[in-house]
């Protein structure tokens, strides 16, 4: 489409509803930093898809209640990251559930995101979470009915079951993780919180992806993990690249809530929809001389910051507001595993002989633990 239109953003109808693809970095920052302004979060399909298991959180809330819930969001993620509470137990939750995986010599998906799991529901809900596998199915199986927008019926019994179980997490009466904040956090009926708490249990299911690829890209590269071992800054340049490199997060999406006015003399009228897509962004070597390598230098000096197209956390007034807790988990979480010289076993394009693919398969990545091992 870029190489057919040039820089000018295209606008596309489908199913009745009229489209503007954003295809320059300036057009993409101007959408990010005029969110809330003539812009919001809460697009129309995005609010179908996420209505199935998070009605209500803050990323699909509408007009004056946002501001409401993104202080709420703040104020309990702030409360957790700066407890020292909290980041012991999410030590405890890492290198716990870390350690069976450097068991064994082989690691793969499967085992990977178990643990993974295990993880994130110790730091959303508390350890008492640790074995509820279930409320885990219940967020895939309403995420997945998710994906087919308003074509699927609403599943409310098992929305209450998932709203009631994340509840008792809430209401222990020592609750751990962020329901520990969420607990200490003053809301109005109007923030529901259960629902905000619903977000991040669903958003921290992309760092297993994220984290697993980057360990793919340091077994391949046995420099970059050595300085990966002793350098936490690096270390979580590593996840930031491997998120530009494959971003979990495919499309950053706004109505529009005003008209607005577009390069190409395009007028849009409100309630009309803006499309970033991020692999675009993120891999377009007529600006970027490390498309399609693995650089996480980019990271630490200023080169990804200050370009707004790379945007795997987004950016601006609804930048994600988990980041820091998920780079703390990834590295983390990489840090213990990078005990072991790590080979992959599976058929991959991640060495760095070749420019990296557009899409990479972390599902059939597998592992087997090298000499570090065998002499540890
Ligand atoms: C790898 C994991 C994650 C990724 C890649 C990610 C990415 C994103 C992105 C791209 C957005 C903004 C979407 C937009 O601009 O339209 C966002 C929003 C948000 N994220 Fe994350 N996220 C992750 C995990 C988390 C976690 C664990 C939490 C909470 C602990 C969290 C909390 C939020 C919140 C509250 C928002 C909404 C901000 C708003 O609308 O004002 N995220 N995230």
């Amino acid at each position: 489409m870029r190489e057919r239109h040039g820089p000018g953003p295209v606008l596309v109808n489908a199913f009745g509803r009229t489209g503007l693809i954003l295809l320059s970095a300036d057009d993409a920052r101007r959408m990010l930093a005029e969110t809330g302004v003539s812009f919001t979060t809460a697009n129309r399909e995005k609010m179908a898809a996420l209505s199935h298991f998070e009605p209500d959180a803050v990323l699909v809330t509408p007009g004056a209640a946002k501001a409401e819930r993104r202080r709420f969001n703040e104020a309990a993620i702030d409360h957790c990251a700066a407890g020292q509470w909290f980041r012991e137990a999410c030590r405890a939750a890492v290198e716990e559930e870390a350690r069976p995986l450097l068991v064994g010599g082989q690691l793969t998906w499967k085992r990977f995101r178990g643990a993974y799991q295990r993880i994130v529901r110790r730091i959303v809900f508390g350890d008492a979470a640790r074995d509820d596998e279930r409320i885990t199915e219940l967020r895939d199986k309403l995420r997945s009915d998710g994906n087919w927008f308003m074509l699927h019926r609403k599943r409310h019994r098992l929305r209450n079951e998932l709203f009631a179980r994340c509840r008792r997490y809430i209401d222990l009466p020592e609750p751990g993780g962020l329901a520990r904040a969420v607990s200490a956090t003053p809301a109005t009926a109007e923030i529901k919180p259960v629902a905000q708490m619903q977000h991040w249990f669903f958003a921290f299911d992309a760092a297993p992806v994220s984290d697993y690829l980057t360990l793919g890209l340091l077994a391949g590269r046995p420099e970059h993990s050595a300085r990966a071992r002793t350098d936490r800054a690096y270390l979580r340049a590593c996840v930031l690249e491997a998120q530009r490199l494959w971003p979990t997060t495919l499309a950053l999406v706004r109505d529009t809530t005003a008209e607005t006015h577009w390069p190409g003399g395009w007028t849009l009228p409100a309630g009309a929809a803006v499309i970033a897509c991020t692999p675009f962004f993120h891999r377009d070597a007529r600006r970027l001389p490390y498309a399609d390598r693995f650089e996480p230098e980019v990271w630490l000096d200023g080169r990804a910051e200050a370009d707004w197209s790379i945007a795997p956390f987004s950016r601006g007034p609804a930048q994600c507001l988990g980041k820091e807790i998920v780079l703390s988990t990834s590295a983390l979480l990489l840090t213990e595993l990078l005990r072991h010289d790590w080979r992959i076993t599976s058929p991959n394009r991640l060495g760095p002989e070749r420019p990296l693919p557009r899409t990479a398969d972390h599902t059939s990545l597998r592992f087997a633990a090298g000499d570090r091992a065998a002499r540890g």
